[in-house]
């Protein structure tokens, strides 16, 4: 198959909305269904429920992970985290590890 047709196929697969890798927004829209109670870009207003921007990836996937397994208790971030996979949990945390904290 000529390289032409190829990358026709492959822009006609990828132009379905489940064609997630292809999708340069994806992080940030994964992102932001946290924005509601985390803050725009992870930059909450308010002292009950903290900030994720320029928080480490590494930190914020330890601590997703523990409200998961339910080592660590919470009243809404036990039924959240397992509401994603882990691919798409690594790129929130990226995501918002990559974002300037407001203070
Ligand atoms: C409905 C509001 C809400 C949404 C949406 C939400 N969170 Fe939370 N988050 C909380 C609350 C409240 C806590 C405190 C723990 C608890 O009570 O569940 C928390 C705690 C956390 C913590 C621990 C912070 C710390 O330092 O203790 C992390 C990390 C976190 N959330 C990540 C996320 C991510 C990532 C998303 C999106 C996938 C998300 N949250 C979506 C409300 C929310």
């Amino acid at each position: 198959m000529p390289l032409r047709s190829l990358a026709a196929a492959a822009a006609l697969v990828c132009a379905a909305p489940w064609c997630a890798a292809q999708d340069a927004n994806l992080a940030r829209n994964l992102a932001a269904t946290c924005a509601n109670c985390h803050g725009t870009n992870g930059n909450v207003r308010g002292k009950d429920v903290k900030p994720l921007a320029g928080v480490a990836a590494e930190k914020i996937l330890a601590q997703i992970a523990d409200f998961k397994s339910g080592a660590q208790p919470a009243t809404i971030m036990h039924q959240i985290a397992k509401g994603y996979t882990d691919e798409q949990l690594k790129l929130i945390a990226n995501y918002y590890a990559a974002q300037k904290p407001a203070q």
